[in-house]
């Protein structure tokens, strides 16, 4: 059964990482959402909040898992048992940052290979930190994130329509 990892901190999850997660889990038997947990960073949802929206908007394909990790990739990739790690290029400058990654990810493990997914152009702008600064501006953000987060923001108060 072949496995893939797909790593992010998903703070929040947005329509990008959706479409790159359902087309991930149509390469593999089985794909594992690995939610990072960085004792570092203060995130605007809760590791529990942030895998509770991917568990429910996942919730239609069987072949996906949702779980959280603390401290290296490697080490979540090995404990789930995984063949390869999958993550999105949106641009060129993705790319720049996540070749040295994958590249330290092989060395740290050989079991730890690196995909890379073009996303879909209509996604290509969107990512989580433009979300957290439109969010500060109180901007519209339809269209950024899946609806299940809008309806959490809304309940949470995060967003107020
Ligand atoms: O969604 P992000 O924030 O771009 O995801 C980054 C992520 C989680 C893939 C990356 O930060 C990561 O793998 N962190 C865990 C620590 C680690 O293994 N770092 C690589 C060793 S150089």
């Amino acid at each position: 059964m072949s496995t893939a990892v797909f790593p992010g901190s998903f703070d929040p999850v947005t329509t990008g990482h959706v479409d790159l997660i359902r087309r991930a889990s149509r390469m593999f038997d089985r794909l594992v959402v690995g939610v990072l947990v960085n004792s570092a960073k203060q995130p605007l949802f809760s590791k529990e909040e942030r895998v509770a929206m991917l568990r429910e908007i996942t919730a239609d394909q069987d072949n996906i898992e949702v779980s959280s990790f603390e401290g290296l990739l490697v080490d979540f990739v090995k404990e789930q048992h995984a063949d390869a790690i999958v993550r999105g290029l949106r641009t060129p400058g993705d790319f720049e940052y996540e070749l040295p990654l994958a590249q330290a990810n092989h060395k740290l493990s050989v079991q730890a290979d690196t995909i890379f997914l073009a996303s879909a152009p209509e996604y290509s702008y969107i990512s989580s930190s433009a979300v957290r600064e439109l969010l500060r501006y109180q901007a519209d953000i339809s269209g950024y994130v899946p609806e299940t987060v809008l309806r959490y923001m809304r309940e949470h108060g995060v967003v107020s329509n």
